[in-house]
Protein backbone atom coordinates (compact mmCIF):
# COMPACT_ATOMS: atom_id res chain seq x y z
CA UNK A 1 0.00 0.00 0.00
CA UNK A 2 1.31 3.61 -1.00
CA UNK A 3 2.23 5.45 2.48
CA UNK A 4 -0.39 8.50 2.74
CA UNK A 5 -2.72 8.85 0.03
CA UNK A 6 -3.67 11.92 -1.70
CA UNK A 7 -6.85 11.50 -3.06
CA UNK A 8 -9.97 9.03 -1.32
CA UNK A 9 -12.63 7.83 -3.54
CA UNK A 10 -15.46 6.55 -1.44
CA UNK A 11 -18.14 5.35 -3.92
CA UNK A 12 -21.67 4.86 -2.08
CA UNK A 13 -22.91 8.25 -0.20
CA UNK A 14 -25.00 5.90 2.30
CA UNK A 15 -24.90 5.72 6.42
CA UNK A 16 -21.29 3.68 5.78
CA UNK A 17 -19.80 6.19 3.08
CA UNK A 18 -20.85 9.17 4.95
CA UNK A 19 -19.89 8.05 8.17
CA UNK A 20 -16.21 6.92 6.74
CA UNK A 21 -15.77 10.70 5.11
CA UNK A 22 -16.58 12.17 8.47
CA UNK A 23 -14.36 9.90 9.99
CA UNK A 24 -11.46 10.44 7.31
CA UNK A 25 -11.30 14.38 8.47
CA UNK A 26 -11.98 13.65 12.07
CA UNK A 27 -8.71 11.75 12.06
CA UNK A 28 -7.32 14.23 10.71
CA UNK A 29 -6.46 13.45 6.54
CA UNK A 30 -6.33 16.47 4.65
CA UNK A 31 -5.68 14.98 0.96
CA UNK A 32 -8.76 14.59 -1.65
CA UNK A 33 -12.46 13.23 -0.32
CA UNK A 34 -15.02 12.23 -3.09
CA UNK A 35 -18.07 10.79 -2.37
CA UNK A 36 -20.06 9.26 -5.12
CA UNK A 37 -23.61 8.33 -4.69
CA UNK A 38 -26.57 7.27 -6.87
CA UNK A 39 -29.45 8.55 -5.11
CA UNK A 40 -30.53 12.43 -5.05
CA UNK A 41 -30.00 13.10 -1.60
CA UNK A 42 -26.54 13.46 0.67
CA UNK A 43 -25.83 10.63 3.02
CA UNK A 44 -28.66 9.57 5.61
CA UNK A 45 -29.36 6.91 8.30
CA UNK A 46 -32.13 3.63 7.10
CA UNK A 47 -33.81 3.29 10.05
CA UNK A 48 -35.83 6.02 9.88
CA UNK A 49 -37.52 4.49 6.58
CA UNK A 50 -39.46 1.61 8.17
CA UNK A 51 -39.82 3.49 11.91
CA UNK A 52 -39.88 7.17 12.55
CA UNK A 53 -40.77 8.20 8.71
CA UNK A 54 -43.72 5.38 8.56
CA UNK A 55 -45.50 6.81 11.72
CA UNK A 56 -48.78 8.84 12.10
CA UNK A 57 -46.76 12.49 12.02
CA UNK A 58 -45.24 13.54 8.69
CA UNK A 59 -41.70 13.29 9.76
CA UNK A 60 -39.49 14.52 7.22
CA UNK A 61 -36.06 12.75 6.63
CA UNK A 62 -33.36 12.92 8.46
CA UNK A 63 -29.28 13.39 6.84
CA UNK A 64 -26.38 13.21 8.04
CA UNK A 65 -25.39 16.31 7.29
CA UNK A 66 -26.94 18.51 5.01
CA UNK A 67 -25.20 18.63 1.06
CA UNK A 68 -23.50 21.84 1.71
CA UNK A 69 -21.93 20.92 4.65
CA UNK A 70 -20.26 18.38 3.17
CA UNK A 71 -18.56 20.50 0.90
CA UNK A 72 -18.45 23.48 3.42
CA UNK A 73 -17.80 21.97 6.91
CA UNK A 74 -15.65 19.14 5.86
CA UNK A 75 -14.08 20.23 2.36
CA UNK A 76 -15.67 16.70 1.27
CA UNK A 77 -16.87 16.81 -2.23
CA UNK A 78 -19.86 14.45 -2.64
CA UNK A 79 -21.64 13.87 -6.01
CA UNK A 80 -25.65 12.80 -5.99
CA UNK A 81 -27.43 11.47 -8.35
CA UNK A 82 -24.03 9.69 -9.78
CA UNK A 83 -23.60 5.95 -9.60
CA UNK A 84 -20.45 4.61 -10.37
CA UNK A 85 -20.07 2.20 -13.45
CA UNK A 86 -17.52 1.66 -14.07
CA UNK A 87 -13.81 1.18 -12.79
CA UNK A 88 -10.76 0.28 -14.16
CA UNK A 89 -8.22 -1.16 -11.79
CA UNK A 90 -4.64 -0.42 -13.15
CA UNK A 91 -5.48 3.02 -14.02
CA UNK A 92 -6.85 3.30 -10.03
CA UNK A 93 -10.31 5.22 -11.55
CA UNK A 94 -13.86 5.19 -11.53
CA UNK A 95 -16.09 6.48 -13.75
CA UNK A 96 -19.95 7.56 -13.23
CA UNK A 97 -23.14 7.16 -15.33
CA UNK A 98 -22.76 10.80 -16.78
CA UNK A 99 -18.89 9.67 -18.12
CA UNK A 100 -16.99 11.67 -15.50
CA UNK A 101 -13.40 9.99 -14.33
CA UNK A 102 -12.23 9.85 -10.95
CA UNK A 103 -8.46 8.96 -10.40
CA UNK A 104 -8.03 7.38 -6.78
CA UNK A 105 -5.26 6.66 -4.28
CA UNK A 106 -7.62 4.49 -2.06
CA UNK A 107 -11.11 3.49 -2.98
CA UNK A 108 -13.93 2.72 -0.26
CA UNK A 109 -16.49 0.44 -1.66
CA UNK A 110 -19.70 1.51 0.33
CA UNK A 111 -22.54 0.54 -2.15
CA UNK A 112 -24.13 -1.34 -0.06
CA UNK A 113 -27.09 -3.62 -1.21
CA UNK A 114 -30.44 -3.54 -3.21
CA UNK A 115 -33.72 -5.31 -2.42
CA UNK A 116 -34.27 -8.52 -3.64
CA UNK A 117 -37.23 -8.56 -5.97
CA UNK A 118 -40.01 -10.50 -6.90
CA UNK A 119 -40.07 -9.83 -10.47
CA UNK A 120 -43.35 -11.98 -11.06
CA UNK A 121 -45.32 -9.79 -9.44
CA UNK A 122 -43.77 -6.34 -11.84
CA UNK A 123 -45.66 -6.86 -14.82
CA UNK A 124 -49.34 -7.37 -13.61
CA UNK A 125 -50.98 -3.60 -12.68
CA UNK A 126 -50.49 -4.53 -9.09
CA UNK A 127 -48.89 -1.61 -7.23
CA UNK A 128 -45.36 -3.48 -6.35
CA UNK A 129 -43.14 -1.75 -3.82
CA UNK A 130 -40.15 -1.97 -1.73
CA UNK A 131 -38.44 -0.49 0.93
CA UNK A 132 -35.18 1.01 0.81
CA UNK A 133 -34.68 4.52 0.13
CA UNK A 134 -36.42 7.71 0.64
CA UNK A 135 -38.88 8.07 -2.02
CA UNK A 136 -39.99 4.21 -1.35
CA UNK A 137 -41.08 5.14 2.21
CA UNK A 138 -42.52 8.39 1.18
CA UNK A 139 -44.65 6.06 -1.40
CA UNK A 140 -45.74 3.89 1.64
CA UNK A 141 -46.41 6.39 3.85
CA UNK A 142 -49.13 7.77 1.44
CA UNK A 143 -50.32 4.26 0.52
CA UNK A 144 -50.78 3.51 3.92
CA UNK A 145 -52.69 6.60 4.59
CA UNK A 146 -55.26 5.78 2.06
CA UNK A 147 -55.90 2.48 4.05
CA UNK A 148 -54.51 -0.13 1.59
CA UNK A 149 -55.04 -3.79 1.74
CA UNK A 150 -51.67 -4.79 1.90
CA UNK A 151 -49.80 -7.63 1.42
CA UNK A 152 -46.65 -7.64 2.53
CA UNK A 153 -44.11 -10.63 1.14
CA UNK A 154 -41.38 -11.76 3.52
CA UNK A 155 -42.03 -11.52 7.55
CA UNK A 156 -38.50 -9.66 8.10
CA UNK A 157 -37.54 -7.04 9.85
CA UNK A 158 -38.94 -4.36 6.54
CA UNK A 159 -41.71 -6.61 6.57
CA UNK A 160 -42.87 -6.45 10.35
CA UNK A 161 -41.94 -2.87 10.80
CA UNK A 162 -43.87 -1.95 7.55
CA UNK A 163 -47.29 -4.01 8.72
CA UNK A 164 -47.14 -2.07 12.25
CA UNK A 165 -47.13 0.77 10.70
CA UNK A 166 -49.44 -0.33 7.97
CA UNK A 167 -51.48 -1.45 10.61
CA UNK A 168 -51.29 1.84 12.83
CA UNK A 169 -52.88 3.46 10.14
CA UNK A 170 -55.66 1.08 9.89
CA UNK A 171 -54.94 -0.35 6.81
CA UNK A 172 -55.73 -4.44 6.54
CA UNK A 173 -52.46 -5.71 6.12
CA UNK A 174 -51.59 -9.77 5.22
CA UNK A 175 -47.92 -10.91 6.12
CA UNK A 176 -46.54 -13.66 3.59
CA UNK A 177 -43.41 -15.52 4.63
CA UNK A 178 -41.95 -18.82 3.09
CA UNK A 179 -40.59 -20.27 6.29
CA UNK A 180 -42.71 -21.69 8.86
CA UNK A 181 -41.70 -18.61 11.24
CA UNK A 182 -40.95 -14.66 11.87
CA UNK A 183 -37.39 -13.71 11.46
CA UNK A 184 -36.00 -17.11 11.11
CA UNK A 185 -32.99 -15.88 10.27
CA UNK A 186 -32.64 -13.93 13.86
CA UNK A 187 -34.76 -15.31 16.67
CA UNK A 188 -35.65 -18.17 18.43
CA UNK A 189 -38.72 -19.70 17.59
CA UNK A 190 -40.14 -18.62 21.49
CA UNK A 191 -39.56 -14.48 19.92
CA UNK A 192 -41.02 -15.47 16.59
CA UNK A 193 -44.16 -16.75 18.34
CA UNK A 194 -44.25 -13.61 20.97
CA UNK A 195 -44.24 -11.17 17.41
CA UNK A 196 -46.68 -13.04 15.92
CA UNK A 197 -48.92 -12.88 18.35
CA UNK A 198 -48.75 -9.15 18.97
CA UNK A 199 -48.73 -8.16 15.73
CA UNK A 200 -52.04 -9.97 15.27
CA UNK A 201 -53.29 -8.78 18.29
CA UNK A 202 -53.21 -5.59 16.17
CA UNK A 203 -54.88 -7.53 13.33
CA UNK A 204 -52.03 -8.57 11.14
CA UNK A 205 -52.96 -12.13 9.56
CA UNK A 206 -50.05 -14.21 8.47
CA UNK A 207 -49.94 -17.24 5.70
CA UNK A 208 -46.22 -19.09 6.35
CA UNK A 209 -44.45 -22.09 4.99
CA UNK A 210 -46.03 -20.11 1.14
CA UNK A 211 -44.58 -17.94 -1.22
CA UNK A 212 -45.97 -15.85 -4.33
CA UNK A 213 -46.61 -18.12 -7.77
CA UNK A 214 -48.50 -14.83 -9.56
CA UNK A 215 -51.32 -13.01 -9.33
CA UNK A 216 -53.49 -9.94 -11.09
CA UNK A 217 -54.15 -6.50 -10.77
CA UNK A 218 -55.80 -6.75 -7.93
CA UNK A 219 -54.96 -9.90 -6.30
CA UNK A 220 -51.67 -11.92 -5.00
CA UNK A 221 -52.06 -15.66 -5.78
CA UNK A 222 -49.38 -18.55 -3.18
CA UNK A 223 -48.20 -21.22 -4.11
CA UNK A 224 -50.83 -22.94 -1.84
CA UNK A 225 -53.27 -21.95 -4.72
CA UNK A 226 -54.97 -19.26 -2.07
CA UNK A 227 -55.51 -15.64 -3.78
CA UNK A 228 -55.35 -12.68 -1.68
CA UNK A 229 -56.97 -9.34 -2.60
CA UNK A 230 -54.53 -6.20 -2.66
CA UNK A 231 -54.13 -2.71 -3.87
CA UNK A 232 -50.49 -2.77 -3.43
CA UNK A 233 -47.75 -6.12 -2.18
CA UNK A 234 -44.80 -4.79 -0.40
CA UNK A 235 -41.85 -6.66 -1.12
CA UNK A 236 -39.30 -7.37 2.19
CA UNK A 237 -37.68 -10.70 1.22
CA UNK A 238 -34.03 -9.31 1.96
CA UNK A 239 -31.15 -7.63 0.09
CA UNK A 240 -28.41 -8.69 -1.94
CA UNK A 241 -25.09 -6.86 -2.25
CA UNK A 242 -24.77 -4.21 -5.66
CA UNK A 243 -22.11 -5.67 -7.44
CA UNK A 244 -20.79 -2.64 -10.09
CA UNK A 245 -17.84 -1.61 -8.34
CA UNK A 246 -16.38 -4.95 -7.08
CA UNK A 247 -16.79 -6.75 -10.68
CA UNK A 248 -15.83 -3.79 -12.68
CA UNK A 249 -12.42 -4.29 -10.41
CA UNK A 250 -12.13 -7.95 -10.84
CA UNK A 251 -13.41 -9.07 -7.38
CA UNK A 252 -15.78 -11.80 -6.90
CA UNK A 253 -19.16 -11.06 -5.14
CA UNK A 254 -20.62 -14.34 -3.91
CA UNK A 255 -21.89 -14.11 -0.69
CA UNK A 256 -20.45 -10.20 -0.53
CA UNK A 257 -17.27 -8.55 -0.95
CA UNK A 258 -14.13 -10.64 0.79
CA UNK A 259 -12.78 -8.03 3.37
CA UNK A 260 -9.72 -9.19 6.17
CA UNK A 261 -10.71 -7.64 9.58
CA UNK A 262 -9.58 -4.43 8.29
CA UNK A 263 -11.72 -4.20 5.59
CA UNK A 264 -8.75 -4.69 3.23
CA UNK A 265 -10.67 -6.55 -0.10
CA UNK A 266 -8.35 -8.83 -2.53
CA UNK A 267 -7.48 -5.51 -4.62
CA UNK A 268 -4.80 -3.22 -3.57
CA UNK A 269 -5.70 -0.37 -2.08
CA UNK A 270 -9.45 -0.85 -2.20
CA UNK A 271 -11.56 -1.22 0.79
CA UNK A 272 -15.32 -2.07 1.70
CA UNK A 273 -17.56 -1.06 4.71
CA UNK A 274 -21.41 -1.58 5.23
CA UNK A 275 -23.75 -4.44 4.36
CA UNK A 276 -22.20 -5.44 1.47
CA UNK A 277 -18.81 -5.99 2.99
CA UNK A 278 -18.16 -9.92 4.31
CA UNK A 279 -16.48 -10.58 7.28
CA UNK A 280 -15.10 -12.92 9.34
CA UNK A 281 -17.65 -13.33 12.56
CA UNK A 282 -16.41 -15.00 15.87
CA UNK A 283 -19.74 -15.38 17.06
CA UNK A 284 -21.10 -16.86 13.66
CA UNK A 285 -18.03 -18.93 13.06
CA UNK A 286 -17.88 -18.06 9.80
CA UNK A 287 -18.38 -15.04 6.83
CA UNK A 288 -21.35 -12.86 6.98
CA UNK A 289 -22.31 -9.65 5.67
CA UNK A 290 -23.81 -7.48 8.90
CA UNK A 291 -26.86 -5.65 7.19
CA UNK A 292 -27.48 -2.97 10.10
CA UNK A 293 -27.04 0.24 11.62
CA UNK A 294 -24.39 -0.42 14.20
CA UNK A 295 -22.06 -1.99 11.52
CA UNK A 296 -22.62 0.91 8.47
CA UNK A 297 -21.37 3.21 11.27
CA UNK A 298 -18.75 1.51 13.20
CA UNK A 299 -17.24 -0.53 10.56
CA UNK A 300 -16.99 2.46 8.20
CA UNK A 301 -15.24 4.68 11.03
CA UNK A 302 -12.53 1.69 11.55
CA UNK A 303 -12.20 1.15 7.86
CA UNK A 304 -11.93 4.94 7.51
CA UNK A 305 -8.64 4.82 9.81
CA UNK A 306 -7.29 1.86 7.62
CA UNK A 307 -7.31 3.80 4.33
CA UNK A 308 -4.99 6.58 6.38
CA UNK A 309 -2.45 3.54 8.05
CA UNK A 310 -4.16 2.82 11.19
CA UNK A 311 -4.50 -1.16 12.25
CA UNK A 312 -8.09 -0.94 13.44
CA UNK A 313 -9.32 -4.61 13.49
CA UNK A 314 -13.44 -4.15 13.28
CA UNK A 315 -14.38 -7.13 15.10
CA UNK A 316 -17.95 -6.13 16.77
CA UNK A 317 -20.26 -8.72 17.28
CA UNK A 318 -23.72 -7.78 15.05
CA UNK A 319 -26.24 -6.13 16.78
CA UNK A 320 -29.59 -4.44 15.65
CA UNK A 321 -32.70 -3.87 17.06
CA UNK A 322 -36.31 -3.54 15.92
CA UNK A 323 -39.16 -1.62 17.16
CA UNK A 324 -42.71 -3.23 16.57
CA UNK A 325 -45.38 -1.80 18.59
CA UNK A 326 -44.22 -1.98 22.35
CA UNK A 327 -42.04 -4.47 21.74
CA UNK A 328 -37.96 -3.41 21.66
CA UNK A 329 -36.46 -6.48 20.29
CA UNK A 330 -32.31 -6.66 20.22
CA UNK A 331 -30.06 -9.20 19.30
CA UNK A 332 -26.52 -9.00 19.15
CA UNK A 333 -24.42 -11.88 17.45
CA UNK A 334 -25.67 -15.43 16.47
CA UNK A 335 -29.24 -17.13 17.76
CA UNK A 336 -29.04 -20.08 15.76
CA UNK A 337 -27.43 -23.02 16.28
CA UNK A 338 -26.76 -22.90 20.22
CA UNK A 339 -28.00 -23.79 23.50
CA UNK A 340 -30.36 -21.08 24.76
CA UNK A 341 -30.45 -19.55 28.22
CA UNK A 342 -33.23 -17.46 29.20
CA UNK A 343 -32.66 -14.66 31.87
CA UNK A 344 -36.29 -13.65 33.15
CA UNK A 345 -39.53 -14.74 32.19
CA UNK A 346 -40.79 -14.24 28.69
CA UNK A 347 -44.72 -13.49 30.58
CA UNK A 348 -43.96 -10.62 32.09
CA UNK A 349 -42.91 -9.17 28.71
CA UNK A 350 -39.28 -8.28 29.75
CA UNK A 351 -36.70 -10.61 29.33
CA UNK A 352 -33.41 -11.82 27.44
CA UNK A 353 -32.27 -15.05 26.24
CA UNK A 354 -28.52 -15.52 26.00
CA UNK A 355 -26.63 -18.45 23.17
CA UNK A 356 -23.98 -20.17 23.98
CA UNK A 357 -22.01 -23.15 22.14
CA UNK A 358 -19.95 -24.86 24.67
CA UNK A 359 -18.89 -22.29 26.76
CA UNK A 360 -18.86 -19.57 24.75
CA UNK A 361 -21.54 -16.97 24.49
CA UNK A 362 -22.14 -16.33 20.89
CA UNK A 363 -25.33 -14.26 20.97
CA UNK A 364 -28.29 -12.19 22.57
CA UNK A 365 -31.64 -11.18 22.14
CA UNK A 366 -33.48 -8.56 24.80
CA UNK A 367 -37.22 -8.32 24.34
CA UNK A 368 -37.96 -4.79 26.63
CA UNK A 369 -34.88 -5.42 28.65
CA UNK A 370 -32.23 -2.70 26.56
CA UNK A 371 -30.36 -2.45 29.95
CA UNK A 372 -29.61 -6.03 30.14
CA UNK A 373 -29.04 -6.42 26.45
CA UNK A 374 -26.04 -3.20 27.57
CA UNK A 375 -24.47 -5.60 29.57
CA UNK A 376 -24.32 -8.39 27.39
CA UNK A 377 -23.06 -6.34 24.68
CA UNK A 378 -20.28 -6.09 26.66
CA UNK A 379 -19.77 -9.68 27.38
CA UNK A 380 -20.21 -10.72 23.81
CA UNK A 381 -17.67 -8.23 22.53
CA UNK A 382 -14.88 -9.12 25.74
CA UNK A 383 -15.66 -12.62 24.52
CA UNK A 384 -16.13 -13.54 28.22
CA UNK A 385 -17.55 -17.17 29.42
CA UNK A 386 -19.66 -16.18 32.12
CA UNK A 387 -21.36 -19.36 34.26
CA UNK A 388 -24.65 -20.32 32.62
CA UNK A 389 -26.15 -20.80 36.12
CA UNK A 390 -25.34 -16.97 37.11
CA UNK A 391 -26.50 -15.68 33.70
CA UNK A 392 -29.75 -17.24 33.96
CA UNK A 393 -30.63 -15.65 37.42
CA UNK A 394 -32.35 -12.63 36.54
CA UNK A 395 -30.88 -10.85 40.04
CA UNK A 396 -27.33 -11.52 38.78
CA UNK A 397 -25.54 -8.15 38.16
CA UNK A 398 -24.30 -9.18 34.63
CA UNK A 399 -21.30 -6.24 35.75
CA UNK A 400 -19.48 -8.95 37.50
CA UNK A 401 -18.73 -10.99 35.12
CA UNK A 402 -16.89 -8.55 32.78
CA UNK A 403 -14.40 -8.03 35.40
P1 LIG B 1 -34.75 -10.09 6.02
O1 LIG B 1 -33.71 -11.00 5.57
O2 LIG B 1 -34.75 -9.55 7.41
O3 LIG B 1 -36.18 -10.82 5.87
C1 LIG B 1 -36.61 -11.40 4.68
C2 LIG B 1 -37.73 -12.37 5.00
O4 LIG B 1 -38.35 -12.76 3.80
C3 LIG B 1 -37.25 -13.64 5.69
O5 LIG B 1 -38.08 -13.90 6.78
C4 LIG B 1 -37.37 -14.70 4.60
O6 LIG B 1 -37.65 -15.98 5.13
C5 LIG B 1 -38.54 -14.17 3.80
N1 LIG B 1 -38.58 -14.58 2.40
C6 LIG B 1 -37.52 -14.70 1.55
N2 LIG B 1 -37.99 -15.03 0.31
C7 LIG B 1 -39.33 -15.09 0.40
C8 LIG B 1 -40.36 -15.35 -0.54
N3 LIG B 1 -40.10 -15.60 -1.83
N4 LIG B 1 -41.64 -15.34 -0.11
C9 LIG B 1 -41.94 -15.07 1.18
N5 LIG B 1 -40.99 -14.81 2.11
C10 LIG B 1 -39.71 -14.80 1.71
O7 LIG B 1 -34.79 -8.90 4.95
P2 LIG B 1 -35.73 -7.62 4.85
O8 LIG B 1 -36.81 -7.67 5.87
O9 LIG B 1 -36.11 -7.51 3.42
O10 LIG B 1 -34.79 -6.44 5.24
C11 LIG B 1 -33.88 -5.93 4.28
C12 LIG B 1 -32.68 -5.35 4.94
O11 LIG B 1 -32.97 -4.24 5.74
C13 LIG B 1 -31.97 -6.32 5.82
O12 LIG B 1 -30.64 -6.13 5.55
C14 LIG B 1 -32.29 -5.88 7.20
O13 LIG B 1 -31.29 -6.22 8.12
C15 LIG B 1 -32.41 -4.39 7.02
N6 LIG B 1 -33.32 -3.83 8.00
C16 LIG B 1 -32.93 -3.74 9.29
C17 LIG B 1 -33.81 -3.26 10.22
C18 LIG B 1 -33.40 -3.24 11.64
O14 LIG B 1 -32.24 -3.43 11.94
N7 LIG B 1 -34.33 -3.00 12.54
C19 LIG B 1 -35.14 -2.76 9.88
C20 LIG B 1 -35.46 -2.94 8.52
C21 LIG B 1 -34.56 -3.45 7.62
Amino acid sequence: MSAVPRHIVIAGAGQAGGRAAEALRARGFQGMVTMLGDEPHPPYERPQLSKDMLGIADTPVTYIKLASDWSNVLDVRLETGAPVTDCDAARRTVATADGRVYAFDRLLIATGTRPRRLTLLENLGIDVQYLRNVEDALRFRKSIRDKSRIVIVGGGVIGLEAACAAAKHGCSVTVIESEPRLLARALPSLVSDIVATKHRSHGVEFVFGVTVSGGTSRSVRLSSGAEIQADLVLIGIGVEPVPTVAERLGLPVTAGIAVDACGRTAAPDVFCAGDAALQWSRCHGRTIRVETWANAQNQAIAVAGNMIGEQNEYLDPPWFWTDQYDLNIQVAGDMLDSEHVLRGEPASGRFSVIAMRGAHLVGALSVNAAKDMAMLRRLLAANKRPARADLESPSFDLRTALK
